[in-house]
């Protein structure tokens, strides 16, 4: 399988690279890009001899990797990507990037009828309906590489008749010890410090503040159809269950590993037809050395951010999406408190253009709106801290 990365230089992109390395009859790496990271162009280089087409952020950097590499295509900046879909021969796209920048990369994916293995959970978030109708036009096929919905795939793909309800574990993040009292002065070297996974630190931020999770019930919603009330969640401190589904025949099947991203990365690459073991269990109580609690939806309110998402659809991903990407960097800035980025997404989602059945187009001025509204917040909360 010939593959295009997107994302090269991040946590999953890296971790992909480890994968294609490790098969290297079954994949070869013949496009990738990256962002603002281009250290890591000739390591990928010296290992990977197919590689036709590299995109880089910045235009004046590509041009300098021109002439130093002339017998590669190079492209740049959000266009870039787009071509680099487009006119490289790969046959699967692993969308490795962070944030609404992965929106039309996924949908290029589709339309050039190539293979979509998909970390970018924002693509769904923003646009799931029209991800779905495009796979549905163009025959396409989606594999997610989150853990959680790797886990749930293969549960499902034993017990698809039998699963009434899908429950995804979640770590509870940096801060799952804290109360919301103590949250109030949390440091941004704080939250990026996750107890059980090492992530970029958008995702990191995302899980302390229970966005991610947010992201994650609205992704599995999209991807395997189900509404908000049949998604749920559970907190576990380990990160070993990755994800469960409810029996109607009573008890439950999860996915159970140690906590490797390059298992569900290597599940999608292989779209999901090699050997893989999930469990058969009574209650949670059966999985001896493992922590679970209930969640507490007063602790963690963000999930209520899904609800909204997953109920009335339309333009509500894109808000919400585009609101916490503002927040969250602003919050890395030092520009806001913690709390700030769940008010700046509530007013947001209270404040913001809805649209029932949106166009692309409508999506992405919606999404700029978004951008200029959290701004305004964003400076108005700023000026107390
Ligand atoms: N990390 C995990 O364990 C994990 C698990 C499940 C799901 N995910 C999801 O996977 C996606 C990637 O996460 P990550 O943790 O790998 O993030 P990351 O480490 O921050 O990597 C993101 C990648 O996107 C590139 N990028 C960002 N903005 C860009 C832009 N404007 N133009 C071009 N390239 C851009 C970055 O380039 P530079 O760094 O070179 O600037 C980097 O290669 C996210 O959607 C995340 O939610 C991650």
């Amino acid at each position: 399988m010939k593959i295009c990365l997107l994302g090269a230089s991040g946590s999953i992109g890296k971790q992909t690279i480890d994968v294609i390395n490790k098969f290297p009859k079954d994949f070869s790496l013949v496009a990738f890009s990256v962002g603002k990271r281009t250290r890591c162009i000739s390591y990928i280089l010296r290992k990977h001899p197919d590689v036709k087409h590299i995109c880089i952020q910045n235009k004046a950097i590509a041009n300098k990797y021109k002439k130093k590499y002339p017998n590669i295509t190079f492209y740049s900046e959000e266009k870039g990507l787009l071509e680099l879909i487009r006119n490289s021969d790969s046959e699967m796209v692993v969308n490795a990037l962070v944030g609404f920048v992965g929106l039309l990369p996924s949908i290029e994916a589709i339309k050039c009828h190539k293979k979509l293995a998909l970390a970018n959970k924002e693509s769904l978030v923003v646009g799931g309906d029209l991800i779905n109708s495009l796979l549905k036009e163009y025959n396409g096929e989606l594999y997610p590489i989150d853990s959680e919905h790797s886990a749930l795939w293969k549960c499902l793909k034993v017990d698809s008749k039998d699963a009434n309800k899908l429950i995804l574990t979640a770590s509870g993040g940096s801060f799952r010890k804290l109360s919301r009292k103590e949250l109030e002065n949390v440091t941004p070297s704080d939250a990026l410090k996750h107890p059980t996974w090492r992530m970029g630190n958008k995702i990191t931020i995302d899980s302390a503040t229970m966005v991610n999770k947010a992201f994650e019930i609205i992704e599995a919603g999209y991807l395997f159809n189900y509404p908000y009330s049949k998604v749920g969640v559970t907190l576990h401190d380990e990160s070993y269950l990755h994800s469960y589904v409810s029996l109607s025949s009573g008890g439950y099947r999860g996915e159970i590993s140690k906590p490797d991203m390059r298992n569900p990365i290597r599940f999608a690459l292989f779209e999901g037809k090699i050997p893989f073991k999930t469990s058969y269990f009574k209650s949670l109580d059966d999985l001896k050395g493992l922590h679970f609690h209930d969640f507490d939806i007063a602790r963690f309110p963000a999930i209520n951010f899904a609800k909204v998402v997953l109920d009335k659809k339309g333009t509500m991903g894109a808000i919400l999406n585009r609101s916490n990407e503002e927040a969250v960097y602003a919050f890395l800035a030092n520009k806001i408190r913690f709390l700030d980025i769940e008010k700046i997404i509530t007013l947001s989602l209270k404040n913001m253009k809805y649209i029932a059945k949106p166009t692309l187009e409508e999506i992405l001025e919606v999404d700029r709106l978004t951008k200029e509204y959290a701004h305004k917040l964003i400076n108005e909360l700023g000026g107390t801290l």
